[in-house]
């Protein structure tokens, strides 16, 4: 579609770097976000879940086993779930060297630290709510948890990014996360069928499905609807171009430094 609007600069694709920068760095540790910032992100996507002990976390899996050592520091352990483990526990835990020796030792980090280093980095957050029906009442707890840190709060300054998406694939939970904080911008992780898409604009603001699964037809019936649509992961030069030519506004990508290239060649 033709987003020029009237009188204004066609906006530019917002780039996020899904889980950090997660083709350089272990996903969803701080690592991750330093080097999304190093390769010229803008917008950082992660994933928050909750520990035993009811402390919110950033880990994509809904389990330890990938992305940390947990197998070996807890050998005799029947589950492995991150619902399972208190922070104390999963502080144990080495979340770098599954992916490289060099980041042995990096931690899971709590949402809060994450919220820390965006903020120290001025880095825009999309996060998502992983599997939110394994931790009953976690969206008021994220509310909560924003609420003691207003500067992701604010409203968005015209024509820039936004600062702070919630999305999920849970759609239940991302009204319910919606009703909590109504001014914050909420994402559908998934392709909402175009006739229901009308319905979905009454409190969603983004439907967010894999770039794989929308056309330019569907981009503009989001559109339409008032609603942006950001897709996921395209790490391909050739994908990302044909995202922009779909006209998404925005693109989740493992490699911000050959997203933003491609964004700037445009
Ligand atoms: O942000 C979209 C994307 O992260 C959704 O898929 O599995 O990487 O969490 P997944
Ligand atoms: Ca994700």
């Amino acid at each position: 579609g033709d987003r020029a609007g009237s009188g204004g600069a066609r906006p530019t694709v917002v780039d996020v770097a899904h889980r950090g920068a997660s083709a350089y760095a272990p996903e969803n540790t701080l690592a991750a976000i330093d080097e999304a910032e190093a390769r010229g992100a803008g917008t950082v996507e992660v994933d928050v879940q909750r520990t035993k002990d009811g402390e919110l976390v950033l880990v994509h899996d809904t389990d330890l086993v990938r992305t940390t050592d947990v197998e070996s520091v807890f050998p005799d352990r029947e589950s492995y779930a991150v619902a399972d483990f208190t922070l104390a526990e999963i502080r144990r835990l080495d979340a770098g060297s599954w992916f490289d020796a060099a980041y042995a030792g990096e931690p899971v980090p709590t949402l809060q630290e994450g919220l820390d280093r965006l903020r120290e980095h001025r880095l825009n957050l999309l996060l998502e709510v992983k599997s939110p029906e394994l931790y009953p009442g976690i969206e008021e707890q994220i509310a909560s948890t924003l609420k003691d840190n207003p500067w992701w709060l604010a409203p968005a300054r015209p024509h820039r990014a936004h600062r702070l998406v919630i999305q999920s694939f849970d759609w239940d939970s991302v009204e319910t996360s919606h009703r909590i904080l109504p001014r914050i911008p909420h994402g559908l992780l998934g392709v909402v069928p175009e006739d229901e898409i009308a319905d979905y604009a009454e409190w969603a603001d983004q439907i967010n499905p894999s770039h794989t699964r929308i056309d330019a037809d569907y981009v503009d019936a989001v559109h339409d609807a008032g609603l942006e649509t950001y897709v996921y992961t395209v790490n391909e030069p050739a994908d990302m171009r044909a995202a922009i030519a779909k006209g998404v506004d925005g693109i989740i990508s493992d490699y911000p430094d050959v997203l933003r290239k491609v964004i700037a060649e445009e």
